[in-house]
């Protein structure tokens, strides 16, 4: 019997050693989506945080799992943990819940019926998003909107020329932007989220660019680009972690060329010129904006 994990849940749930894993933020994992219904007897889920991609999760879940199968569910009270059991109950299921280390954990075991999957796989299924004009899906970060670090980044951005790379591109905002200049011949996009590369596919049509669902921080040191855009990341599951975005340049100065150049941006509050002076000949602050700093750093 395979087990089917979605997630890291913390230690004290006692998640399986072997599983097979479902999270679109694990670089290579099964898509939830390609569960076959009726299929899996045994699911584990640290949900996700947001309510749309939480129910789309539950609901793939349900879906996925036999007559009998046991579903077992748990989340941070204040990430999502509190509404659990009623958002189960609203799929027509029986919900044992208790309580354990700030979570609260549901376990269901599937019953024949079921009601409201459907409604709530649409909701949480990806889209052409109205007034962004873009693909995106609930769970991409900032999926129904342009984030305000990233407008501010791309309104800095001169032309850039030459091979560059987008860390962290989610579904392309700022890809796009970047691809606006001829003199571009050819960009990366990164992101560790499964449906941020793919809304980026149907986003980003142009042949220059290539798309890697991957964590950025593996990427090899190729020492050979002309160019690093970033928005980075400064959440790791839910907490800030800064370390994130410093990893994120120490990989871009590896990334680049001699002479080669970062353009990225950052909260105001988040620490980051220690380590572009490090990592970089040059480094310039072009913006600094409604809570945001642009910086273009040179290798
Ligand atoms: C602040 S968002 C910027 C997204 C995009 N540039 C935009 O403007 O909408 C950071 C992105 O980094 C991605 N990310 C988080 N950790 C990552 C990692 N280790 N490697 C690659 N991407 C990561 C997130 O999924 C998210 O899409």
């Amino acid at each position: 019997m395979t087990t089917l994990l979605y997630g890291r849940p913390p230690a004290v749930f006692d998640p399986p050693g072997a599983a097979t894993q479902l999270s679109p933020l694990i670089p290579g994992s099964t898509p939830l989506e390609d569960l076959a219904e009726g299929s899996a007897d045994d699911i584990m889920i640290h949900a996700p945080p947001g309510v749309l991609e939480r129910r789309y999760a539950l609901a793939l879940a349900l879906k996925a799992l036999k007559v009998g199968g046991r579903l077992d569910v748990m989340a941070a009270k204040d990430k999502g943990g509190s509404r659990l059991k009623k958002e189960l109950e609203g799929f027509g299921v029986e919900v044992g819940e208790s309580a354990k280390a700030h979570h609260r954990r549901c376990v269901v075991i599937r019953p024949e019926t079921l009601t409201g999957l459907d409604a709530a796989i649409a909701t949480g299924a990806p889209r052409l998003v109205e007034g962004l004009d873009a693909w995106s899906q609930p769970g991409v970060f900032a999926w129904d909107r342009i984030d305000a670090g990233s407008l501010l980044l791309a309104q800095a951005l001169p032309p850039l020329k030459g091979a560059g790379v987008d860390l962290g591109c989610g579904y392309g905002a700022l890809a796009t932007v970047v691809l606006g200049s001829p003199a571009v011949t050819a960009l990366r996009l990164v992101d560790l989220d499964r449906r941020a590369i793919a809304a980026a596919k149907k986003n980003i049509t142009d042949p220059r660019a290539s798309f890697e669902w991957a964590d950025a921080r593996t990427l090899e040191d190729v020492g050979a680009l002309n160019f690093v855009v970033s928005n980075p990341p400064f959440h790791d599951g839910g907490a800030e972690d800064k370390r994130l975005g410093q990893a994120f340049i120490r990989k871009a100065a590896g990334l680049l060329k001699k002479g080669g150049v970062l353009w990225i941006v950052a909260n105001r509050h988040l620490p980051y010129e220690a380590e572009l002076k490090d990592a970089f000949k040059r480094v310039d602050m072009i913006a600094d904006s409604g809570g945001y700093k642009v910086f273009e750093a040179v290798k």
